[in-house]
């Protein structure tokens, strides 16, 4: 039996747990804190069709998990929340309930901070933003950062980077080879900033005209989506969607090095450690990919949003990478643990919350 919500909530430490209702608009939404020890707790609108409430729930409480450790160990002083709607974005949503959400958020009076997810776009924001100035992620006529792509591919190279300097010594990626696979918000970003660096790009996506258009423009090689694990090459730069490394690809990667943007690239947590056991060095998902958050929260420190300053954080991304796998080695545990543990630290020396 699937063990109580609120024991699972004292498990973790969680804050609290909002349920909302518009009848009106038909508006039906879980808003999940769990941290608040390092800001207000922050984490995009998920907006989908739930096989149970139980569901919507849950998934709204473990995705409020993870944005405190992405947050903590990405250097950005936010606290973890999370919220779904539950209903299909594309036939269920209108301006009536969006801006019944942001009126709840509203009445959390600035504990919870939203943004876009799954299933919820940059204008929906600017709809709920007309409700509620508790919105992250917004356009740039609204007060946001515009497009956070760039940055999240700036940092995610900094990372691969850092990764390349653990297997081979040097960050130089000047010959290296790396098939990329996904050539999206962030993957087309991350093309010209490897071959700047010298390395030569095997690019892949199941959309073939963001391949036609990519390899044309840079001149680059391309291969079939299903191929790109059994490529002869250096590092593997997942840039597509997550579970990529499982009980398939594994055995088929030949690099010594897997870091990209993708979230969540492991199917289950024992792929990371085969990983590590056969000597491939990976850069932890949520901080590879943090320099869009990083960028898009800049406005909350002293004196507003200063670009400079963002950017220079997120080329740090690289350190941060680095300090996990001195820690890794220092307490003989996996990278996942690594920078979840820094997390936890961090957490603990700012606030002294202990989360575990
Ligand atoms: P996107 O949707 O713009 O691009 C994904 C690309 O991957 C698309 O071109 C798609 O056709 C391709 N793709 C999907 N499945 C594939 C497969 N099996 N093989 C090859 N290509 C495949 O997404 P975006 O924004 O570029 O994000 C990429 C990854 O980075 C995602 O995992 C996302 O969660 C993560 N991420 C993105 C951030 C951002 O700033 N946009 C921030 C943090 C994480």
């Amino acid at each position: 039996m699937d063990a109580p919500i609120l024991d699972y909530m004292q498990r973790y430490r969680f804050k609290g747990l909002h349920l909302c209702n518009d009848t009106d608009t038909g508006l039906r939404a879980v808003i999940a804190i769990h941290s608040t020890a390092l800001g207000p707790a922050t984490g995009g609108v998920r907006m989908w069709t739930y096989d149970s409430e139980r569901d919507a729930i849950m998934d709204a409480l473990r995705l409020a998990r993870g944005m405190t450790y992405k947050y903590a160990a990405a250097g950005v002083n936010l606290g973890g929340g999370k919220a779904v709607i539950i209903g299909d974005p594309a036939t269920g949503k209108s301006e009536a309930l969006l801006r019944a959400f942001g009126r709840m958020i509203d009445h959390l009076g600035g504990e919870y901070q939203t943004g876009e997810d799954v299933g919820t776009t940059l204008d929906d924001m600017e709809t709920i933003f007309t409700e509620t100035d508790h919105v992250v992620t917004l356009p740039e006529h609204c007060g946001g950062v515009g497009d956070i792509a760039p940055a999240t591919a700036l940092g995610s190279v900094e990372a691969l980077r850092a990764c390349a300097e653990r297997a081979w010594g040097s960050p130089d990626l000047n010959g290296r080879t790396v098939a990329l696979q996904g050539l999206g918000a962030v993957g087309s970003h991350a093309l010209p900033l490897l071959l700047d660096a010298g390395a030569k790009v095997i690019v892949t996506d199941i959309d073939p005209r963001r391949i036609e258009a990519h390899s044309a423009a840079h001149g680059v090689e391309a291969v079939p989506a299903g191929d790109v694990y059994d490529l002869d090459v250096d590092i593997f730069a997942p840039y597509a969607l997550g579970g990529v490394i499982n009980d398939d690809t594994v055995p088929r990667l030949r690099a010594r090095v897997v870091a990209g943007s993708a979230n969540n690239i492991f199917a289950e947590p024992h792929h990371a450690t085969e990983l590590e056991r056969r000597g491939i060095v990976y850069a932890v998902d949520y901080i590879a990919n943090s320099g869009g958050t990083i960028l898009d929260t800049d406005r909350y420190r002293k004196g507003g949003l200063q670009r400079e300053r963002a950017m220079r954080n997120v080329r740090r991304i690289g350190d941060r990478i680095r300090e996990v796998f001195a820690l890794a080695d220092r307490e003989q545990i996996s990278y996942l643990e690594a920078a979840d543990r820094l997390a936890e630290e961090r957490i603990a020396a700012l606030s002294g919350i202990q989360l575990i």
